[in-house]
């Protein structure tokens, strides 16, 4: 009897130790911490303490998440699986974590994400990090089911830099009414459209360094107007000088205010404008219009140009006619005499053919 109470309290007190942080993992309770870093680790480990409010997974080979991975996390704040293979988000994954406002994602693979992914019971998410997090740019329509769908209205920051974007769906960010901070840096935007960034009436920074950008034209121009709280940072993108782009530098002239690395942004192409400061551009292209009205003038010339020649040309064939009109004439009468002759052969020749006793004639002439 003294034995098996023994051993129950030896396994209690055993069970306790183990219970209190999985293994191949770091707990610190005064902390509230644990970190599971770079252990291979291919799920979520069970037994996280029930205090851990900063939890770290990762750098491990974790390739799948679903709701009954992270069961009883009440206290979880910060949730962090970077630098895994996640690949699948399930719906309502993180639906249990009633405390979690910073979820972080990035260094992942995510090609499959449900709808209800991002779901948090409480609306408590304020911070959500996808950089470099997307597979490839198929999942942005996954992403942005999920955006709408996942009840984000308090989000306050979304990173999506180093995704490798070529288009953002319209409206993706619509349902996002609170997000204050939008890194899509390292992508590969090369437009911004009506409605790209509908619904961010609140965005305070916005970044769109190292996309596509060659320029942006008046429907984009009107729709970072749309965001009127947000500063801007533009650098590094491809900006192409050429006449088009003015809108464009007079724009970033006139809301220097608010881009903050407007002094930084400079022509990428023609190789002739490469480094001008696009501050510059709007004045150096003024001439542009000139340009472009001297263009249209020499069109112009030309055409005239070409009409007169051939006025001359029609002056000339009709003054030839005139000078031969006598031939001309002859040649006519000449023509009508041919076509009189040759229509009476004709008719001769009809007759004969119509006469029955003739034709019977010359066919047995042939027998
Ligand atoms: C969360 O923390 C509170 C106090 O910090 C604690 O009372 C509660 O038991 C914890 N929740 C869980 C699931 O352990
Ligand atoms: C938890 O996340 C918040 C931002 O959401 C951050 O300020 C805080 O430093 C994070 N805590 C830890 C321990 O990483
Ligand atoms: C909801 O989240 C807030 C923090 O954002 C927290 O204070 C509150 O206790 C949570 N409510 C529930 C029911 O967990
Ligand atoms: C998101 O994660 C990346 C890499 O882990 C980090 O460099 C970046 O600062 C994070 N973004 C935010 C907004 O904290
Ligand atoms: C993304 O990856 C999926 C799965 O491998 C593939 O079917 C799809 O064509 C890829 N899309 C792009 C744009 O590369
Ligand atoms: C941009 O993202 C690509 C991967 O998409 C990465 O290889 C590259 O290093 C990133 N560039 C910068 C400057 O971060
Ligand atoms: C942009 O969308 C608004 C309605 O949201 C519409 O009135 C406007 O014509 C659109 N502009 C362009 C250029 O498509
Ligand atoms: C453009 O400027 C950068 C740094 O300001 C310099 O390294 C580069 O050589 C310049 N390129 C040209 C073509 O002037
Ligand atoms: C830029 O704006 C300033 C006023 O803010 C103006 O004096 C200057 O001429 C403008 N430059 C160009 C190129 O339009």
């Amino acid at each position: 009897m003294l034995d098996l109470a023994q051993r129950i309290v030896f396994c209690a007190l055993l069970c306790s130790v183990y219970a209190s942080c999985p293994p191949r993992c770091e707990c610190s309770e005064a902390a509230h911490t644990v970190k599971c870093v770079s252990r291979d680790l291919r799920s979520i480990p069970t037994g996280i303490p029930g205090y851990t409010r900063n939890l770290f997974i990762t750098g491990n080979q974790i390739s799948r998440i679903g709701p009954e991975s992270l069961k009883g996390l009440d206290n979880v704040t910060n949730l962090s699986l970077s630098n895994n293979r996640i690949s699948e988000v399930e719906s309502h994954t993180f639906a249990g974590l009633r405390s979690l406002r910073s979820l972080d994602l990035s260094n992942n693979q995510l090609a499959v994400v449900h709808p209800e992914a991002f779901t948090v019971q409480n609306q408590s998410l304020r911070e959500l990090n996808l950089s470099r997090a997307l597979y490839n740019h198929s999942s942005v329509m996954d992403l942005a089911t999920s955006l709408r769908w996942s009840s984000l209205g308090t989000l306050k920051g979304l990173d999506l830099s180093h995704n490798g974007l070529i288009y953002l769906p319209s409206r993706i960010f619509s349902h996002l009414s609170n997000l204050r901070r939008l890194q899509l840096s390292n992508n590969s935007l090369v437009a911004i459209h009506n409605s790209t960034f509908s619904g961010l009436e609140r965005l305070e920074e916005l970044d769109l360094t190292l996309n596509a950008l060659k320029t942006v034209p008046e429907e984009g121009l009107r729709e970072l107007d749309s965001l009127p709280s947000a500063d801007l940072l533009l650098g590094e993108n491809p900006f192409t000088c050429s006449c088009g782009i003015e809108p464009f530098a007079l724009w970033l002239n006139r809301s220097q205010g608010r881009i903050g690395d407007a002094d930084g942004l400079v022509c990428a192409f023609p190789a002739s404008m490469r480094n001008t400061s696009m501050l510059a551009v709007g004045s150096l292209t003024l001439g542009c219009h000139q340009w472009g009205a001297g263009a249209a003038l020499v069109l112009q010339t030309s055409y005239v140009f070409l009409g007169i020649v051939l006025g001359f040309i029609g002056l000339v064939f009709l003054f030839v006619l005139y000078l031969n009109r006598k031939g001309i004439k002859k040649r006519i009468y000449e023509m009508r005499d041919a076509g009189r002759e040759l229509w009476e052969g004709h008719h001769y020749r009809f007759e004969i053919d119509s006469d029955p006793r003739l034709s019977q004639a010359s066919s047995s002439a042939d027998v």
